[in-house]
């Protein structure tokens, strides 16, 4: 028997996580792109990350069609970026300072890091879709990152 999903919720929110803004696009050139915790890195030869993107979400039906997506650490100083990329509809991307990466979707230019992948391997599971990529690009500069925990957001203690 499965745990009540607010029980769920609230344990899960115990676990710290960094915050990302994952990217993709859709077939008319359209930028999409959503905030999420639920990356993670999967292999290191070959290169692979994972996201988990919900089935209800704007965004999920170009992760498909495209099959490329770049996730984006957010920096301390970028919790503009969440709530904004946290939110369905309008232009996320106004404003933002933002660049075309090395397959074609869009990159923050101030990204604490970045990860350009292309998906290999797409698993259903639940209300969430996982896409598994292959890494083809990426970089990273210094500073801090922007982290979440128990529905707020926050920066590392010193
Ligand atoms: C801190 C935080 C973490 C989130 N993590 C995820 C996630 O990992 N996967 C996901 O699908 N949605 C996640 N969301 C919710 C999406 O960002 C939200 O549903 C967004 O509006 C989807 O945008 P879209 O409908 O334009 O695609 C998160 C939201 C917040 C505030």
């Amino acid at each position: 028997m499965p745990i009540d999903k607010q029980e769920f919720r609230r344990v899960l929110g115990h676990f710290a996580a960094g915050v990302t803004v994952v990217t993709t696009v859709a077939t008319d050139g359209t930028p999409h792109g959503l905030t999420a915790t639920a990356f993670t890195s999967v292999s290191l030869e070959p290169p692979l990350v994972l996201v988990c993107v919900d089935k209800r979400s704007d965004s999920h039906p170009h992760f498909h069609t495209s099959g490329l997506f770049v996730v984006n650490f957010l920096a301390v100083d970028h919790e503009h970026h969440s709530r904004r990329f946290a939110v369905s509809g309008g232009d996320k991307f106004a404003g933002a300072a933002v660049r075309t990466g090395s397959l074609g979707l869009p990159v923050l230019a101030d990204a604490l890091g970045y990860l350009e992948c292309r998906t290999v391997t797409v698993v259903d599971a639940g209300d969430h879709t996982v896409f598994i990529g292959q890494v083809e690009a990426a970089d990273a500069r210094d500073g801090e990152p922007l982290v979440y925990f128990r529905g707020a957001y926050r920066q590392l203690a010193r």
